[in-house]
C-alpha cells in the first residue's frame, strides 16, 4: 500500500458504475500506455523497441495496447502464439509481429498468410515454413538458449542449424535473440554471463558468414538496469503496462500503471459476532461486523488466495480486508472500520481511491505471486474500458462466439 504522496501514480478513473455495463470493470488508460512507451523508447534509442503484447497484452487487451504502443513509437509487437499474432493482423495492425512460441505445421501456413515473423529454434520448424512457402521470402528470428533452459537452440547446435536454414530459399535471416533468467535480480552476474554466451554465439555466426541485422536480448529488467544489453532491439512487456519487474531493479524511468480494477458494493450485511462468512465458514466474525459483497471472484481472475491471506480492497479511500474464501463471482469485505459505507459505493482492487493506492504489485504480494500473474489473470468476463484524453473511447465486453467447425477458413482468418 502506498501513501497519498504517490497518488498521482494512476491516472484518474473516468468511468462510474453508471458507465453502461457491469459494475466490475478494468479501466485501461491508453495515454498512460503511450507515455510508458515513450519513456522506454527515449531510454533505449537508437535501439528498436518491441512491445510484448502476449497473453492479451498482459490482460490489458492486445489490440488496443499494440495500437497505442505503435502510435507512441514502438517499432514492433511480440506475442507468444500464432493466434495472438493473427488477432493483431485481423485488427489491421501491419507492424512486424514476432511470434516467440512454437508453431505447428498447420500454423506454419498461417504465419505465411498473415506475414508474421516466426521464432525458429529447430530444423522441423524451418522445414514446415519452407514447405508452406508462398513464393516470397519470410523473415525469421533464431532463439538461442543461453542459460534460461527453456526455449531456443543450444549454442553448440546453433551453427549447424543456421547453416541448414540458410539453404532454405523461402527463409531470410532477420533476428537472433535470447532471453534472460535472472535479470530482475539485483545481482547481475547470471545475466551478464548469459549475455556473454549470447555475444560469443552471435560472433561465431558472423565469423561463419551468417549475420543477423537484429540482435536482441533485453527484457524490461535489462532495459532498466543493463544498457550494455540493448544491441539492435529490446523487448519490453511489463514496463509498458507501468510496472517494474521486481523490487530489485532500478526505477530508471518513471512508469505508471495503466490499468485500474474497480467495482461497486452490491450488498451490505450486518452480522452478529460468531457468524461464519462464505464457503466453509473459513472466516468467523469475532465481533459484530458489516460485511460488504463485491461482485468479483476467481471467475474474473482474482486469485482464490486473496481472501485467505491478507488481501484487501480500498473502500472509502482506505484498505478494508477481504474475509472468507473468494467465490467464483464475489468476495466479502469487512467494512466495519471503513466509516459510513453504502450499497453502490466504489471499491478499488487496483488503482487510486481518494489518494490511497493499491497496485497490482500490492495484490500480488497479498497473494504470493507477481504483478504479471495478477494482470494476465484477468478473464474476459471483466469488461475493459479504454480511456484516451480523459474519456472512454472504447469498451470490450464479454462476447463469446460460437465454435467454428475445424478447418473452416473463417475460423482462421
Ligand atoms: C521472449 C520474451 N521477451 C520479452 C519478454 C518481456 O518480459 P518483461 O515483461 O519482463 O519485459 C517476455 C515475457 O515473458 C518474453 O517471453
Amino acid at each position: 500500500m502506498k501513501a497519498a504522496l504517490q497518488s498521482r501514480l494512476f491516472a484518474p478513473l473516468v468511468s462510474t458504475a453508471g458507465w453502461g455495463g457491469r459494475a466490475t470493470r478494468a479501466e485501461v488508460n491508453l495515454d498512460v500506455i503511450a507515455a510508458n512507451v515513450r519513456e522506454l523508447r527515449r531510454l533505449v534509442q537508437p535501439a528498436l523497441l518491441l512491445v510484448v503484447a502476449k497473453a492479451d497484452g498482459y490482460g490489458h487487451g492486445s489490440v488496443p495496447v499494440a495500437r497505442a504502443a505503435l502510435e507512441a513509437g514502438a517499432d514492433r509487437i511480440g506475442v507468444y502464439t500464432v493466434d495472438e499474432a493473427v488477432a493483431l493482423r485481423l485488427a489491421g495492425i501491419l507492424a512486424p509481429v514476432l511470434v516467440f512460441g512454437p508453431f505447428t505445421r498447420a500454423e506454419a501456413g498461417l504465419i505465411w498468410d498473415h506475414d508474421l515473423t516466426p521464432m525458429i529454434s529447430s530444423y522441423e520448424g524451418a522445414l514446415a515454413l519452407q514447405e508452406h512457402s508462398r513464393g516470397r521470402k519470410l523473415r525469421y528470428h533464431v532463439k538461442i538458449d543461453t542459460g534460461l533452459t527453456r526455449a531456443g537452440v543450444e549454442p553448440e547446435n546453433l551453427l549447424p542449424l543456421v547453416a541448414k536454414l540458410s539453404t532454405f530459399s523461402a527463409l531470410e535471416r532477420e533476428g537472433v535473440f535470447t532471453h534472460f533468467a535472472r535479470a530482475d535480480e539485483k545481482a547481475k552476474h547470471s545475466t551478464l554471463s548469459q549475455f556473454e554466451n549470447f555475444r560469443q554465439a552471435v560472433q561465431r555466426l558472423e565469423e561463419a558468414g551468417y549475420s543477423f541485422p537484429l540482435r536482441h536480448a533485453a527484457n524490461s529488467s535489462a532495459i532498466l538496469d543493463l544498457p550494455e544489453t540493448y544491441l539492435d532491439m529490446v523487448r519490453t512487456g511489463i514496463g509498458v503496462y507501468g510496472y517494474y519487474p521486481s523490487g530489485e531493479v532500478g526505477r530508471t524511468v518513471p512508469l505508471r500503471p495503466a490499468l485500474s480494477l474497480v467495482s461497486n458494493i452490491s450488498r451490505i450485511h450486518k452480522v452478529a459476532k460468531g457468524t461464519g462468512v462464505g464457503y466453509g465458514h473459513e472466516f468467523v466474525c469475532e465481533h459484530e461486523a458489516s460485511i460488504a459483497l463485491v461482485p468479483i471472484g476467481y471467475g474474473d481472475g482474482l486469485p482464490r488466495t486473496f481472501g485467505l491471506t491478507n488481501g484487501s480492497v480500498l473502500v472509502n479511500g482506505r484498505p478494508a480486508p477481504v474475509v472468507g474464501r473468494v467465490s467464483m463471482d464475489q468476495i466479502t469485505v469487512d467494512v466495519s472500520k471503513a466509516g459510513k459505507v453504502h450499497m453502490g459505493d466504489p471499491v478499488t482492487l487496483i488503482g487510486d481511491q481518494d489518494g490511497t493506492v493499491q497496485t497490482a504489485d500490492d495484490v500480488a504480494r497479498q497473494t504470493s505471486t507477481i504483478s504479471y500473474d495478477i494482470l494476465t489473470g484477468l478473464l474476459p468476463r471483466v469488461p475493459r474500458l479504454y480511456v484516451r484524453d480523459g474519456r472512454i473511447v472504447g469498451v470490450r465486453r464479454y462476447l463469446p462466439s460460437e465454435p467454428t467447425p475445424l478447418g473452416d477458413e473463417s475460423a482462421q482468418a
